[in-house]
């Protein structure tokens, strides 16, 4: 007989399903009890994993706020410590509990602290089952669905003493007027879609951020809108599929349009990721051609080079569709700079197919990429298939791979030595306190010398030399009759 829990588990199965209700559109508010509790508390947020996961600890920071918490400046400060996870490979998951394991002796020292796990592998039942069982220190299990929860839990934790676990496998709605922190006052991430429904087979994320939805278009440009009236001179348009947006709504602009229309507000500079080859539309290429302030970048993940792969990832597209988009869009988009993602060694892939992969790679000679090592998610498709790959060659392919990702991306860059660039200055290099550091409108770091250099700058930067993932440089100085 199994053990009976105090708590639901999450189902990966459930959160599968894809059910035809309409999302609803819910307004986040608190209670006059809830906006006092953190009075006197500090809080510290430590966030894994991709930009949707940025934003969601930002939404976590404005509603501890909003409950009068204050942020720390160290864990070891912190009355409440949030761990925002990432379940997209095996060893982001080891790194995250790893990082709760070291939490226990801070807990044992301070009685009071009160630790919450959210994010993607708190959708997960496995790690919720680990965390539940392994990690005594742990007092918050909240999903990505469940992130508007967490003044009702904080409450509980501090009155009851007793864990909780809240974990919505279903879909989700979309919250509006959620609180928010922005740990950036000069570049912002703006959700336009959450979820997503494409189901690659080697993906977490469709079971871990349920469904597509799209926000509407109204509530997108506002909050443009306020951010450009903040100051903010970059906006980062974020969804899983951004070119999916507005399928949902039934709305025919699609993603084009909402481009055209955030590009109206005139905010200097407009990026977005992800944009999936599948859904990349014409009247995306027209919006990009037609206005400045869409930046000069395109993030097209190939995941693999070869047919019978990418029909076993599910990825709706063949590498000669995939070829033709790519071909088209240097053509329309010369000045654009383009990267990707590739996964080596999914479930039997042959060295013929890793080949096709290196192939696409020489066609499309990418300014740089991301390159993983196929990890199997449990609850997916491609992790119950046979593979007789062993770990060592897709070591040995991601090496290959990687080389030839470093060889583009250095010709790429070369062709900056010379130029004067426009750089949105970040602040001082992490790297190197003596240079400033920035990206310049194709998404290139720059790491440049200057004098009375702010963070949100928009810096004129000669490029002296070309690194292979960045470039060094100097600040031009300013003309003084001007
Ligand atoms: N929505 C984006 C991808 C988000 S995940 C898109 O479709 O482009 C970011 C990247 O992680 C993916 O593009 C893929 O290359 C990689 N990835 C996802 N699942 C993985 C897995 N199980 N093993 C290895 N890499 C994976
Ligand atoms: Fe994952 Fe594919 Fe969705 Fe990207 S499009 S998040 S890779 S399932
Ligand atoms: Fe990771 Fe979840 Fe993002 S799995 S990559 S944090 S959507």
């Amino acid at each position: 007989m199994s053990k009976k829990r105090d708590y639901h588990l999450p189902s990966l199965k459930d959160a599968g399903r894809r059910s035809r209700e309409e999302v609803s559109v819910e307004t986040f508010s608190l209670s006059d009890e809830a906006k006092k509790l953190g009075e006197g508390k500090t809080y510290y947020i430590r966030t894994h994993g991709c930009q949707a996961n940025q934003r969601d600890s930002e939404t976590m920071a404005g509603i501890l706020e909003a409950m009068s918490y204050r942020a720390a400046q160290k864990p070891e400060e912190a009355d409440v410590i949030l761990i925002n996870t990432c379940a997209i490979r095996q060893n982001a998951e080891e790194r995250v509990y790893g990082e709760i394991g070291a939490l226990k002796r801070l807990k044992k020292e301070k009685k009071d602290l009160i630790i919450g796990v959210g994010g993607c592998m708190s959708q997960e039942e496995e790690s919720v089952k680990t965390l539940v069982e392994k990690y005594p220190q742990v007092d918050i299990i909240f999903g990505t669905h469940n992130i508007t929860s967490l003044p009702a839990l904080l409450e509980s934790v501090v009155k009851e003493k007793k864990r909780k676990v809240e974990v919505f496998s279903r879909q989700g709605e979309i919250y509006e007027e959620v609180p928010v922190t922005r740990f950036a006052s000069h570049k912002a991430w703006v959700n336009v879609m959450y979820g997503c429904d494409k189901f690659c087979t080697y993906c977490i994320v469709p079971y871990t951020r349920g469904k597509e939805r799209s926000r509407r278009k109204e509530d997108i440009l506002l909050e443009v809108q306020d951010l450009l009236k903040e100051g903010y001179q970059e906006v980062c348009l974020l969804g899983q599929n951004v070119n999916a947006y507005g399928k949902d709504l039934k709305d025919p602009d699609g993603f084009g349009g909402l481009l055209e229309e955030v590009a109206k507000t005139g905010i200097p500079r407009i990026r977005f990721m992800t944009s999936h080859p599948w859904d990349f539309d014409d009247r995306m290429i027209e919006a990009m051609k037609k206005y400045d302030n869409l930046m000069p970048y395109i993030h097209l993940p190939l995941q693999s080079g070869d047919d019978e792969i990418l029909r076993k990832m599910n990825r709706r597209y063949t590498s000669e569709s995939y070829r033709e988009l790519f071909d088209k869009l240097r053509r329309e988009l010369p000045h654009y700079a383009f990267t990707t993602d590739i996964i080596v060694g999914f479930p039997n892939e042959s060295e013929e197919a890793f080949q096709r992969t290196l192939d696409m790679v020489d066609h499309c000679r990418y300014d740089n990429a991301f390159t993983f090592i196929f990890s199997p998610r449990i609850g997916t498709p491609a992790a119950r298939m046979e593979d007789s790959v062993p770990m060592s060659v897709k070591e040995d392919r991601l090496q290959i791979l990687n080389e030839k990702i470093a060889f583009y991306a250095k010709e790429a860059n070369k062709k900056f030595e010379g130029r004067d660039v426009d750089v949105l200055v970040d602040g001082l290099s992490k790297r190197n306190s003596s240079v400033y550091s920035g990206y310049t409108p194709e998404n290139k770091l720059v790491n440049f010398k200057g004098k009375d250099i702010h963070i949100g700058d928009i810096v004129r930067v000669h490029i002296d030399e070309a690194m292979s993932f960045s470039l060094n440089g100097t600040a031009i100085e300013k003309d003084p009759l001007f």
